[in-house]
């Protein structure tokens, strides 16, 4: 558990009882105002509890009082996240004169999480987070961490040790769609976020450009303090390599292609971005994943995988409509990156489904044929969404192709 930032809180008359001190009862508000204001500065405040429709109630406080504070003091007031539970939290408080450090009063208090008819409810995703290390950083259920880089806060699936392997996942998809490789490549540290406005990430109402993707991966990079990292990126995930390519070359020590292209848009294809955007905006991610799931997943999919087929609606359906919109246009405005093939000079392989209609195997045939010394394998039976539909098919080339460049 870290420490969240002090807060310093002046002492004034009318906190003061006809003694001239700090009168305990005060002392209570003290320390709330300083707790709200430390949960706030680390993106846990009041909007996090208002968002999930939650808000804290004291169960049980304890204070000591050591020393009187008295008018025009300055107390430090430092609040330490101490224990997290599902609807509730823990959290000691320490009081200190700023002009010695003495500890004036300390408190040690139990909060419940409740929703608005009174009933105890989970502790808000935002506020969880604090309670696991490096402030803004980190975990609920499993290993899905919470990382804020710079305007919005990502949700991130870390998992294992090793050589970082960053997951980028497509349009108009989600990190899950890598669950497999990342349940799976042992020996790798594995990092699959949701982009900005997609998954359970934060979905502003702008701001989204391949370039903001790009930035926020590299910044999420810092934050995991990883140096290097193999980028595998699928379809809209490799538009965002390419980006990271330009923007943070030195990032990146190997590349993983899966059914992308480097073209840009054609004419035909930056008005199908606007009529995207604008079903998404007007009709709501429901109808985005009627257009899209068809196309997405293989023929044999479609045939074979029902419960996939339902699980890829599902996500769709869930993606936030700004997320949607903002990804279309910011397709719709990506360059075109196709002479940046040549200056690729890391390992990289490019996989691509045999029955993918969106980008096909005739693109990354081409695609490969521009990089030097990149590789391609087609992997049989799946369609866009390569490492879902042939989960095992997919980790095992990512599989040898990672040994092959922990060897080089
Ligand atoms: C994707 O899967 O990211 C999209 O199909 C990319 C695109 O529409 O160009």
């Amino acid at each position: 558990m870290s420490k969240l930032q002090s807060i310093d809180v002046t002492i004034y008359p009318d906190d003061c009882d006809a003694y001239g001190h700090l009168n305990q009862a005060a002392f209570l508000r003290v320390f709330e105002r300083a707790r709200w204001d430390a949960f706030g500065a680390a993106g846990g405040g009041l909007p996090s509890f208002k968002r999930a429709g939650a808000w804290p109630v004291v169960r049980k406080v304890t204070v000591d009082y050591r020393l009187p504070a008295f008018p025009g003091d300055v107390l430090e007031i430092s609040t330490d996240p101490v224990k997290l539970g599902n609807t509730s939290l823990e959290v000691h408080q320490r009081a200190q004169r700023k002009a010695d450090g003495a500890l004036v009063a300390e408190t040690q208090l139990v909060l419940v999480v409740v929703d608005q008819d009174g009933n105890p409810t989970q502790v808000p995703e935002h506020v969880a987070a604090l309670f696991a290390g490096g402030g803004r950083r980190v975990t609920r259920a499993g290993e899905v961490m919470r990382c804020s880089v710079g305007d919005v806060t990502l949700s991130v699936d870390v998992r294992g040790d090793g050589p970082a392997l960053l997951l980028v996942h497509g349009f108009p998809l989600d990190k899950s769609i890598w669950k497999h490789q990342v349940a799976t490549l042992s020996g790798w540290r594995r990092i699959a976020p949701d982009l900005r406005g997609f998954g359970a990430s934060d979905a502003p109402e702008s701001g989204y450009s391949m370039a903001a993707y790009a930035d926020d991966l590299a910044a999420l990079l810092d934050r995991l303090k990883v140096d290097r990292a193999v980028v595998a990126g699928l379809s809209m995930g490799g538009y965002v390599i390419f980006e990271m390519l330009r923007r943070h070359r030195r990032r990146i020590a190997g590349l993983i292609l899966c059914d992308t292209r480097a073209e840009a848009d054609t004419a035909e294809g930056r008005t199908a971005r606007e009529e995207m955007a604008e079903l998404a905006r007007t009709r709501g991610a429901a109808a985005v994943a009627e257009r899209m799931v068809p196309k997405l997943l293989g023929r044999t999919t479609q045939q074979t995988q029902p419960p996939l087929v339902q699980q890829v609606t599902e996500m769709v359906t869930r993606s936030p409509v700004p997320g949607l919109a903002g990804a279309s246009l910011a397709m719709k405005e990506r360059p075109d990156s196709t002479e940046l093939l040549a200056t690729i000079d890391v390992p990289t392989l490019v996989v691509v489904g045999q029955e993918d209609v969106i980008t096909p195997p005739a693109v990354a045939r081409s695609l490969t044929n521009a990089i030097p010394s990149a590789a391609l394998t087609t992997i049989a039976g799946a369609g866009h969404v390569t490492p879902l539909e042939a989960p095992t098919a997919v980790s095992r080339v990512f599989a040898e192709f990672l040994d092959a460049v922990r060897e080089a």
